[in-house]
């Protein structure tokens, strides 16, 4: 079960004070010594945290993959096709929101995604979907040619008197994904403690974490907060 780190909020404090510290590229390093199987940034439009230099960068220095999320608009196709990343995630993005919150409407947006996810492999470019756990949305995040689904694990994470009914859809979500030969990948809202009932479950190939490391961080130490991360998935593979 493999563990990608968001180091996004490296970035964002480091844009607090429009600074060159702290450095997300340096980060990675931490994260990596620490055990994670890869890195995720999200790149977005507005570039708030994460920049064009920081993913130039991490791709050039960091030795495990290299995910980034990004919205499926061709200016960042573009930039993404020459960078290559080993994984893009695909993510709907309000200008207007704090984080990511709904995952994407591939069956609505199906015509467009297929012509983005067909440019990125042909690139060589693994292509994963973040969708709401639907197996209507998984099956159409397979037509278009995606190879990951990332289930959105929000609304389990925010909802915790619905827990047992929201587990139930990761856990349905993620059948259907197996069953179209998708790799099943979970994220959003995830910590330490909420992330053991979907581990109960053993649904998940991978995990993509960001807040919750990154705020134990603070107390820790980066290394240490990705080790106790990677200690809990190790308990259940
Ligand atoms: N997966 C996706 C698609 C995301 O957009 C984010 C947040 O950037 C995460 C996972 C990580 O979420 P969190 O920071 O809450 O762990």
């Amino acid at each position: 079960m493999t563990l990608s780190v968001n180091i996004d909020h490296i970035a964002t404090l480091r844009q607090a004070r429009r600074e060159s510290f702290p450095d997300p590229v340096q980060a990675a390093l931490l994260v990596e010594l620490g055990g994670a199987d890869g890195i995720t940034v999200h790149l977005r439009q507005d570039r708030r945290h994460i920049n064009d230099r920081d993913v130039r960068l991490l791709r050039e220095t960091i030795k495990t993959e290299l995910t980034v999320e990004m919205a499926a608009r061709l200016d960042l196709v573009r930039f993404i096709c020459r960078v290559k990343p080993d994984q893009v995630t695909l993510v709907p993005e309000l200008v207007t929101e704090v984080t990511t919150t709904s995952g994407l409407d591939v069956v609505k947006g199906e015509t467009q995604l297929r012509r983005v996810v067909t440019i990125l492999n042909r690139s060589g470019i693994r292509v994963s979907m973040f969708v709401d756990p639907e197996p209507g949305q998984v099956i159409a995040a397979k037509r278009v040619g995606a190879r990951v689904v990332e289930l959105n694990t929000d609304r389990y994470t925010k909802e915790p008197r619905r827990r047992d009914f929201h587990l139930k859809r990761l856990v349905e979500a993620a059948q259907t994904a197996r069953q179209e030969g998708l790799i099943v990948h979970l994220g959003h809202g995830l910590d330490y403690i909420n992330i053991i009932p979907i581990l109960e479950q053993r649904i998940a190939d991978g995990f993509s974490i960001g807040f919750a490391i990154v705020a134990r961080a603070v107390f820790v130490g980066l290394q240490q907060a990705v080790r106790d991360m990677k200690h809990i998935l190790e308990v259940y593979s």
